[in-house]
């Protein structure tokens, strides 16, 4: 089954093309158009502005794709939420256009079910799998017995862990995305140097909070303001940071396991690129006996390519849309 699979959910406009065959997905190709730079100017995704650069990008994106008439194409897989309202409608609008008159399935697609299945391209996780879904809105614990079977075990009370990185980076005056700048900056820096604290890690469930540790950090570099142009202050503090939320995220994923006895943990989520949050949880994982799949580096990050994955396996149960009257759903749960 040859997927077309498109995603505008955020800053991100991609398409892609998937072959997938029984529990097996190929990416046949994946193009991401990144609008980070125009986003970086305002500090943060400005939802109008990103609507109005899927617009001008997507039919192009698309046309390099595949072919006019749509032959060869199964189905079509769109990221119908969770994101921003306006962003999320360029992708469903133009799949919806397609679906209809190529009179194709289109099949919807929750974002994080897409990072999840990030982790099936070219990868079989053995059910039941743990997922840790670490991203710029989202931190859940969610369980799946089989494909689509979900059971959200926990999440985050306030800030997600992608946002506390983008958060702790404005802070130390690093460039929007702040997750990637925090993990070069923490490589020159001493984990050890603050004792910075590890929200909820002793309680026993699979709820997170990140707010305390934001504003631990942010009086720390209150108290130390002279010194915020001292490179090895600032990078001592977000690797004492990214120490501390990397450390809780593994020890509440490992409890967690400890309880649902899962066959293997996988990470999902644009913080899934955090080489310190890869490398920690393999150990941990392994360290137990449990087998750990990590998304492929280039698919940690919104792409379609994990929607496609998603989508496939969607279609396969049967799962499709009307083209004429899906609509986004910017609160999508997983
Ligand atoms: O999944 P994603 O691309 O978009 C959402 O669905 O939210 O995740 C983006 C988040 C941002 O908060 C970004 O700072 C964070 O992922 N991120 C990272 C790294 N790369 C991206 N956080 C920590 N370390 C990284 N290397
Ligand atoms: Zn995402």
């Amino acid at each position: 089954m040859r997927i077309l699979a498109i995603e505008t959910s955020c800053d991100e406009t991609a398409v892609a093309i998937l072959n997938g065959i029984d529990d097996v997905v190929r990416v046949e190709s994946s193009l991401v158009r990144s609008q980070i730079d125009i986003h970086a100017a305002y500090g943060g995704v400005v939802p109008e502005v990103a609507a109005r650069e899927h617009l001008e990008m997507i039919t192009s994106m698309i046309a390099r794709s595949v072919r006019q008439d749509g032959a060869g194409i199964d189905a079509i897989a769109v990221t119908a939420g969770p994101g921003l309202a306006p962003a999320l409608r360029v992708g469903v609008e133009a799949a919806k256009t397609l679906a209809w008159s190529w009179k194709k399935p289109l099949v919807p697609v929750c974002h994080l079910e897409g990072h999840i299945y990030a982790n099936w391209i070219e990868n079989t996780p053995e059910f039941p799998v743990l997922a840790l879904i670490v991203s710029g809105g989202h931190t859940e614990l969610v369980l799946m017995r089989d494909h689509g079977n979900f059971e959200r075990l926990g999440e985050t009370l306030d800030d997600a862990a992608g946002e506390a990185f983008d958060k702790v980076a404005k802070m130390l005056g690093l460039p929007y995305p702040g997750g990637p700048a925090i993990d070069r900056l923490a490589a020159q820096g001493n984990p050890k140097a603050f004792a910075f604290p590890r929200p909820m890690i002793d309680r026993d469930d699979a709820m997170f909070s990140f707010s305390g540790l934001k504003t631990a950090v942010m009086y720390e570099l209150r108290r130390n303001d002279v010194r915020m142009n001292d490179e090895s202050f600032r990078a001592d503090v977000a690797a004492s940071f990214q120490e501390a939320i990397v450390e809780t995220l593994v020890e509440k994923t490992m409890r967690t396991a400890g309880r649902c006895m899962p066959k293997s943990i996988i990470l999902a989520g644009g913080v899934a690129a955090n080489a310190l949050l890869r490398d920690r949880l393999k150990a941990a994982a392994e360290a137990r006996g449990l087998a750990m799949s990590l998304p492929p580096f280039q698919y940690s990050l919104d792409n379609a390519a994990m929607i496609g994955a998603a989508g496939y396996f969607r279609a396969v149960r049967g799962v499709s849309a009307d083209p004429l009257t899906l609509h986004v759903d910017p609160n999508m749960d997983i």
